[in-house]
């Protein structure tokens, strides 16, 4: 399954206000400035004074969509571009120069760009594996960052990268859209509310069929392509020949570079359960799983079971990448398990199905008709997400997808792939942030996954 926005994020102007003026529970969305809908209607041109200046790094399917959808807004115009593959790089430029008719400077090397007085944001959209390095600098270099998820290849590196925000005052929006769905910030608000009773368990789900049509397979290694520069795409990764299904795009079933599919998409449906339920830290994860059925080079499984024990609930997140059948007629999802009800949400709507056992407990009728059945479409997502970064650009106030409650969703979805790759059930201090067994004393080699080696000449930036 593809990770791509809705066909709904790319709809024009028509959702604009009712997805950015509703203010969800989560954290103020605050309305466009009045300067910002004049030029996103076209009336009155922003003063050159008024601009900001952004910088692209990472010019893939994310990067290039992320400057697209900044470029709608007037008040933001494009300086720089930089990619490791040329090719990127000229995709990138055509971009801007389509809807603004000129050509930003491209860079093969992030310093570079991030050297740039003139330039105040940057977003970064590399492969994960690249995240912390670049996102560190830019804030070291006075940049505003719009960075997507997960938000670091391990926990370390999360938290360094929460420090790097913190010390040099930035404002950090993490990619994590769903969070400024108008849909979404109802769901949570009826969550929170106790609509659905005593919630004892939650659910997130991705499904998928790659075993038949097996987009991996098993391709030799080979040259790179003249226009990539593979070394500096492996950066701080291993050292490694190229492989044309571990690079663009398919990284992210490789553990130098991503973290499977409970990184790359459980991290947006995890988060609604964090935020739902406001618990920030499980108690303890088990995973079970594998590379069970697909024969192909991919080192993530193609199955995931992962078992968060919260603080007065259980959250389960299952991934199958070897057989599609749905679950509440959705290939992915969020489930909210309630004694009066289940609430299941996703990109397109969510729907309320009331309890069915009727029950009498102490003389009160569980179930039945105790809450109405509801359902509601979906809304706009990435736009009112890249506004609501612009506008915390301008006010100094904080992203909807602040980078330290990003970090402790992205903390949660690391924990399963290391309890996988351990194989036994990690307890997490949340204060430490590092594994422990049941009775608290740290665990290796779990602690070992919680950060990495880096291949010279790269190290995690100090801050
Ligand atoms: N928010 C969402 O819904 C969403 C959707 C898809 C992807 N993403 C995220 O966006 C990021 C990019 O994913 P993608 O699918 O576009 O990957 P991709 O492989 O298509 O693009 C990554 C780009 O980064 C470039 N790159 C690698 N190293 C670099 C470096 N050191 N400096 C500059 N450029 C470098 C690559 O050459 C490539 O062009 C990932 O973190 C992914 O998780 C988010």
């Amino acid at each position: 399954m593809s990770e791509q926005p809705t066909r709904r994020d790319f709809l024009g102007y028509a959702g604009l206000a009712a997805g950015t003026l509703a203010a969800g529970h989560v954290a103020a969305a605050a309305s466009i400035p009045a300067n910002q809908q004049q030029a996103a209607n076209g009336d009155k041109p922003t003063p050159p004074s008024e601009k900001v200046t952004v910088g692209l790094i990472g010019c893939g399917g994310m990067g290039r969509y992320n400057l697209r959808e900044s470029l709608r807004l007037d008040t933001v115009q494009c300086a720089a571009v930089c990619d490791v593959d040329t090719r990127h790089i000229k995709d990138a430029q055509a971009d801007v120069q389509k809807s603004r008719g000129t050509t930003p400077e491209g860079y093969r090397d992030y310093r570079e760009l991030l050297d740039r007085k003139d330039i105040d944001v940057v977003i970064i959209a590399t492969p994960d594996h690249w995240h912390a390095l670049t996102m560190i600098e830019a804030c070291l270099a006075g940049k505003d960052v719009y960075l997507e998820k997960p938000i670091g290849h391990n926990i370390v590196e999360g938290r360094a990268m929460v420090t790097a925000a913190q010390k040099c005052q930035r404002v950090v929006q993490v990619g994590t859209q769903q969070r400024s769905g108008r849909h979404f910030q109802k769901a949570i608000e009826l969550v929170k509310s106790g609509l659905l009773g005593k919630i004892a368990l939650t659910r997130t789900f991705n499904v998928d069929n790659d075993f038949w049509t097996n987009p991996i397979g098993k391709p030799a290694d080979s040259d790179p392509p003249a226009e990539l520069d593979y070394d500096r795409w492996l950066g701080p990764a291993p050292q490694r020949p190229y492989n044309e299904k571990r690079c663009h795009y398919w990284w992210r079933y490789y553990f130098d570079y991503g973290s499977g599919k409970c990184g790359d998409w459980n991290v947006h449906l995890q988060d609604i359960v964090h935020l739902a339920m406001d618990a920030w830290a499980p108690i303890s994860v088990a995973a079970g799983g594998g590379v069970h059925a697909i024969e192909d080079i991919r080192e993530t499984y193609d199955t995931l079971e992962a078992v968060y024990d919260f603080p007065g609930f259980t959250q389960i997140y299952s991934y199958r990448a070897t057989n599609a059948s749905t679950q509440h007629d959705r290939k992915y999802g969020i489930v909210f398990y309630g004694t009066c009800g289940t609430l299941v949400l996703d990109r397109e709507g969510y729907e309320i199905f009331p309890e069915t056992s009727t029950e009498q407990v102490d003389g009160l009728e569980i179930g039945k008709n105790r809450i109405a059945a509801e359902t509601a479409g979906g809304s706009d997502q990435h736009w009112p997400h890249i506004q609501n970064f612009y506008e915390c650009v301008k006010s100094r106030q904080t992203p909807i997808s602040d980078i330290e409650s990003m970090h402790k969703t992205t903390a949660a979805c690391h924990l399963a792939n290391i309890a996988l790759r351990c194989g036994y059930k990690v307890y997490w201090d949340a204060q430490k942030e590092i594994c422990t067994d049941k009775e608290g004393r740290p665990i290796e080699p779990a602690n070992q996954l919680l950060g990495r080696e880096y291949r010279p000449p790269w190290k995690l930036p100090e801050v």
